[in-house]
């Protein structure tokens, strides 16, 4: 593959050392301009994530209405009022991002509006369907072809409220169906027989919605909000996003003699999946100034390097790390023993088929990796040595990127990506932040 302008080099370091923040959680960030955009009267948001996704999600959020602007670093959001929302007379580009779009569908979808939906050709690949099912179940019209993007919405004069069971462990659907239950007369409700990030859930609440949780005996959880409610304006500080703080710290981990402190990370038990398998595989990550900011959990994580050694990830947690197996698989390549990650059939519908994208990074810089249909073993090769040398497709996939440079700063002969474009939308710093913790890249 031919060096191209958009192709990064990352090469072996010396040890990573210094304090950084991260951006803000992308999950949160997404939702606190829609709720913003939703709600009446101001919100103010600081510490938002200004990746591409968020800034199409915002302004998908202001071609509806919702005015927004930027003050001192404050994002501030005069709300429409629920229900409230204007048709847009442009399609909506989502760009790369399957939350924008997919939740925006729930938030419109069953307005007496048309709205049409477009993005990239990542997010043009991925699966609507999990989404538009239950939008067709509360009366909207969908007009796709083969469930996926560009897609257009009509929802009816009166939706109606539905019960429904979510058939995957999604945060998108769940929070897509609760969305539409807004513009609903009735209560919507929400079985969700994994749990998975509950953002929407909390800040919902925050925002005023009438919703409540209740955990069954089964152990499902089941999600009722009442439609049609106020939504008031809020104040959000958004915390650093646990899923970009997994590419610092496993390049610490790895590195040898880094120690690193990465502040203000959300440690939301929903989504702290992958620093619980870390310990688990020896990482020595130390949790500094625990305290809840906003209703979330956050923290300071210093991280040392360590030698790891591979183990059987519970796939009960997957929900927990759903986006950080690309990152553990990096950690794996360099630890003792095999790595399993099972019950990862999710990972095949991302931003890239991260499955395949994966195996065909490890392979391409000498790791052994066996792929299944919903399963990842990894052979580590503890000290780096031979390992590295090759280009990695990163087929438009954000995650893949910082993964594979992460790799590159630890293995013996560097690793290339063939494009590192896709980065700006999550985490536009990286290479900035990566550079001053002592990262080498070309
Ligand atoms: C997200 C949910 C997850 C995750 C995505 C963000 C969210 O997707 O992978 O990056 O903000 O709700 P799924 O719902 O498809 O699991």
């Amino acid at each position: 593959m031919s060096h191209t302008e958009k192709s990064i080099t990352a090469h072996r370091s010396d040890a990573l050392k210094g304090n950084i923040r991260i951006p803000g959680d992308k999950s949160i960030s997404h939702r606190s301009f829609m709720f913003g955009a939703l709600a009446s009267g101001e919100t103010r948001i600081t510490g938002l994530l200004e990746g591409e996704d968020v800034l199409n999600t915002g302004r998908a959020m202001q071609a509806m209405g919702a005015l927004i602007r930027k003050e001192n670093g404050t994002w501030i959001i005069q709300g429409t009022g629920n229900g409230c929302l204007l048709q847009a007379s442009q399609p909506l580009d989502f760009g790369n991002a399957g939350t924008g779009a997919r939740l925006t569908m729930g938030l419109v979808g069953t307005y007496d509006m048309e709205t049409t939906f477009i993005g990239d050709a990542s997010l043009s690949k991925r699966p609507m369907g999990r989404i538009l099912d239950p939008l067709r179940l509360m009366g909207v019209q969908v007009t796709a072809q083969g469930d996926r993007l560009p897609v257009t919405l009509h929802g009816p004069r009166r939706a109606a409220p539905i019960t429904y069971r979510v058939p995957m462990a999604s945060a998108q659907v769940k929070s897509a169906v609760l969305l539409a239950g807004l513009n609903t007369p009735g209560i919507t409700t929400v079985i969700e027989p994994i749990m998975t990030r509950d953002h929407t859930e909390r800040m919902l609440r925050g925002f005023g919605a009438d919703i409540e949780v209740e955990k069954a005996a089964s152990g499902n959880r089941i999600i009722r909000l009442a439609g049609q409610g106020t939504l008031k304006g809020q104040v959000i500080d958004v915390p650093g996003d646990p899923s970009s703080a997994s590419f610092p710290l496993v390049a610490a981990l790895l590195v040898p003699g880094s120690d690193i402190t990465i502040h203000n990370v959300l440690m939301n038990p929903a989504r702290t999946g992958l620093f619980l398998t870390l310990q688990e595989m020896g990482a020595d990550i130390t949790l500094l100034n625990e305290q809840i900011t906003g209703g979330e959990n956050v923290a300071d994580l210093r991280v040392r390097t360590s030698q790891l050694k591979g183990i059987s990830v519970p796939v009960e947690r997957a929900p927990s790390m759903i986006d950080e197996y690309p990152a553990l698989s990096i950690a794996a390549a360099f630890s003792e023993g095999k790595t399993i990650m099972a019950g990862i059939e999710e990972l095949r519908v991302k931003e890239s088929d991260r499955l395949t994208a994966v195996a065909a990074g490890l392979e391409a810089n000498n790791i052994f990796c066996e792929e299944g249909t919903d399963y990842l073993i990894i052979e580590g090769r503890p000290d780096g040595k031979g390992c590295g040398g090759g280009t990695v497709a990163t087929h438009l996939d954000h995650r893949i990127a910082m993964s594979f440079l992460i790799m590159g700063l630890a293995a013996e002969h560097g690793v290339t990506i063939d494009d590192a474009s896709m980065i700006s939308t999550s985490f536009p710093q990286f290479i900035n932040l990566m550079t001053k913790l002592g990262g080498s890249f070309t």
